[in-house]
């Protein structure tokens, strides 16, 4: 169900939205046709022993971006290459709290054979979102925590926001509530902190005055999103 045929019909649909049918059409085609693929919770298997970003994110402190490198300038996210694992994970690397063969033999086989680890996707907009510009929102001060919750508390990452249009929607409506400080966005334990206790009225930083500092109004507009 990755391309389901519906979404051939999708220009038809956005442009009968176009002349005033948008939220019946709009609900209608959400209520039936959302696969199973999107929803929050989803966590598939990973190869090998899989990554931890308790221990790497969370006990060792590794940052977001040490990884993720592209999350600042690339409209696209990307996962980090085998090279990355090795360099801590080789064999000659005897360290003695580094884990053993078992545990990383498939990041060595992956190097030695000069192959990639197939991670699998996690989040994954469908196609028909054309305009998903990871870095805009990561450099306006929206945390990783935002998006994809309390990684560094993740044994196994999954899905943890809807990633409906409603869901992007919310936000783009009232962003402040969100906003860090563009240098705190990978610092997932104090951002957790900082927004839970100004929801409650508290918190070290005012949104409000964060949102001046973004470009622009975040858009409502459908071409924003699907052109
Ligand atoms: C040492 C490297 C490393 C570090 C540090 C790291 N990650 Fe990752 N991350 C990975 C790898 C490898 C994957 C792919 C495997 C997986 O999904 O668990 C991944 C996957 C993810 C995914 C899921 C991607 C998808 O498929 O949708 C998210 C979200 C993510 N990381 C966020 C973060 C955040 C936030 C931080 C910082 C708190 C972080 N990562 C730190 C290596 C890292
Ligand atoms: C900066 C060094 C560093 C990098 C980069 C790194 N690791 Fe690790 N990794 C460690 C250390 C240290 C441990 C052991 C931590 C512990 O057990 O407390 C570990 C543990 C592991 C384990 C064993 C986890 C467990 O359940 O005990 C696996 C599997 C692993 N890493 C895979 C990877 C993969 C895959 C990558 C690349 C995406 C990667 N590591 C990148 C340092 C690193
Ligand atoms: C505004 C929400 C938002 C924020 C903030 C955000 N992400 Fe994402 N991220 C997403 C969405 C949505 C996707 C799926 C995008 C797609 O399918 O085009 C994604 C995808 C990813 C992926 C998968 C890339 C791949 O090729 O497999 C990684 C890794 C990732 N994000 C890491 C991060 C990290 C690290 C941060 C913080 C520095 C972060 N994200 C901040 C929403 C967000
Ligand atoms: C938690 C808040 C938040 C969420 C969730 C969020 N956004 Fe945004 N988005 C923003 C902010 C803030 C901006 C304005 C950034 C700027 O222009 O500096 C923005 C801007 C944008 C832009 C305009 C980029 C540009 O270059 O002007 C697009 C397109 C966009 N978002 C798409 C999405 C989509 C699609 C989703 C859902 C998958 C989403 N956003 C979810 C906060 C959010
Ligand atoms: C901020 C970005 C954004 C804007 C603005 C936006 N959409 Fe969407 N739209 C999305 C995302 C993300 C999805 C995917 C939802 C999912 O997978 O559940 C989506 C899905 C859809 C769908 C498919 C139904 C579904 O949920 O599966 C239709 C139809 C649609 N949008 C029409 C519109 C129309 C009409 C407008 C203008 C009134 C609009 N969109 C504005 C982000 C946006």
């Amino acid at each position: 169900m990755l391309f389901p045929k519906w979404t051939n019909a999708l220009p038809t649909v956005l442009a009968a939205a176009g002349m005033g049918g948008a939220v019946t059409t709009v609900g209608v085609v959400w209520y039936y046709f959302t696969p199973k693929f999107w929803e929050a919770g989803y966590m598939p298997d990973q190869p090998g022993a899989g990554f931890n970003h308790q221990i790497h994110a969370g006990k060792l402190g590794i940052d977001c971006r040490y990884c993720h490198t592209k999350v600042e300038e690339s409209p696209e996210a990307n996962v980090p290459n085998v090279a990355t694992c090795y360099g801590c994970h080789a064999e000659t690397l005897l360290d003695s709290t580094l884990p053993a063969e078992q545990k990383v033999g498939f990041v060595r086989e992956a190097w030695k054979n000069d192959a990639s680890i197939e991670w699998r996707r996690i989040h994954k907009l469908p196609d028909y979102v054309r305009n998903f510009p990871h870095h805009v929102h990561v450099k306006a001060g929206v945390s990783c925590y935002s998006c994809h919750g309390q990684i560094m508390g993740m044994p196994e990452v999954f899905q943890s926001q809807p990633l409906s249009m409603g869901w992007c929607l919310e936000c783009h409506r009232n962003p402040a509530p969100a906003l860090v400080p563009p240098d705190h966005v990978t610092q997932l334990v104090w951002v957790e902190q900082e927004l839970k206790e100004r929801a409650k009225g508290g918190g070290s930083v005012d949104g409000k005055a964060l949102l001046e500092s973004i470009r622009r109004a975040p858009p409502e507009n459908c071409g924003a999103c699907h052109h």
